[in-house]
């Protein structure tokens, strides 16, 4: 009979402990996005949207980059760092929102708008940002479509949402990719106004990549960095977040003493949740740092073109 000796699990307290000596032996900054679990927000050097992320990836003197976030974060992380380390803790947390433009797809639909400017969305692959003119997120989307002269058409992708709420924001017309995020997507105008009734006294906050239906009704509308600013400078003391619920955890930090209510996604679910921003889980984050794997790497062929859509996006958006 063979006996079996069990290996004592490390708590969440350990495994933290073992993060913060990792990232000393490996001279890393460990970037996480705002829909990440709150332990790795708390272990990350900087929390941030899409936008900040980025923007720290550029600028960080560090020799590797650990990304809590989805594929497409870390890639535009190694885009911008060809020399550097660039890690995940989850290979198999993409993003559906990107993986519904596939690359020759989208090259047929360039090509049907050959005079058009292509803007994508960060949340796109990096075949797909190499194709494209120029790159924007959520943060910055408004000032990228306004750079853009005004006899220019523009083809937008690839997310529908996004670009229906720039179309009406801007006045500007766009062909739009049919492309949407599921968590975003899911909140419908039913239950947000149920929701908005059971709580006259919160105001509706929400993502531009919820449906116009959720958008008309939202007292504010904004990324999930200016949500965040909002909930901060607001008089108000109680708000309907319609977004993915992880940025709760840094609005309740940040305002102590306010209320946030998570936007429901029907009656059964109180929330609607991104599953591959939770794959990021704190022992995943250990033993990626410990394998050095899994690892970002590009055809440098590929990252060169990716990265000027993307530089310019970073110089208009300076
Ligand atoms: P931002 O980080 O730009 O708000 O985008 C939200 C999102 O869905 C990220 O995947
Ligand atoms: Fe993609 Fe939506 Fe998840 Fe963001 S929240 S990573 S857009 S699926």
């Amino acid at each position: 009979m063979i006996s079996e000796t069990a290996l004592p699990t490390p708590s969440s307290e350990e495994l933290k402990l073992r993060v913060q000596e990792l990232k000393r032996e490996l001279n890393a900054v460990l970037l996480a996005h705002y829909y990440t679990l709150p332990e790795i927000q708390q272990v990350a050097d900087v929390v941030g949207d899409s936008l900040a992320l980025a923007r720290s990836a550029e600028k960080t003197g560090a020799d590797a980059i650990v990304f809590a976030g989805v594929w497409f974060m870390a890639e535009t992380a190694k885009i911008l760092n060809p020399e550097k380390l660039v890690l995940v803790p989850d290979r198999y947390a993409g993003c559906p929102l990107a993986d519904s433009c596939p690359v020759d797809d989208f090259r047929d639909f360039r090509k049907r708008y050959p005079d058009a400017v292509a803007v994508s969305y960060i949340n796109s692959s990096a075949e797909i940002k190499a194709l494209s003119d120029i790159i924007c997120t959520s943060s910055n989307a408004e000032r990228i479509i306004r750079s853009i002269p005004a006899d220019r058409q523009i083809i937008f992708g690839p997310d529908r949402n996004l670009g229906g709420y720039l179309i009406k924001k801007l006045g500007r017309d766009m062909v739009l990719w049919q492309g949407f995020c599921y968590v975003h997507e899911a909140f419908s105008e039913q239950y947000i106004l149920e929701a908005c009734r059971l709580h006259p006294e919160a105001l509706l906050i929400a993502h531009p990549e919820c449906r116009d239906e959720v958008l008309r009704h939202a007292a504010f509308t904004g990324s999930t960095q200016a949500l965040l600013d909002f909930t901060v400078t607001s008089s108000a003391e109680s708000f309907i977040v319609a977004t993915e619920p992880g940025i709760l955890f840094e609005m309740q930090r940040r305002s102590p003493g306010k209320t946030f209510i998570p936007a429901p996604k029907d009656r059964d679910n109180p929330r609607s949740v991104c599953k591959q921003m939770k794959q990021n889980t704190l022992d995943k984050l250990v033993l990626c740092m410990q394998n050095r794997a899994p690892e970002v790497t590009l055809p440098e062929d590929l990252r060169k073109a990716a990265l000027q859509p993307i530089k310019k996006m970073l110089e208009l958006s300076a």
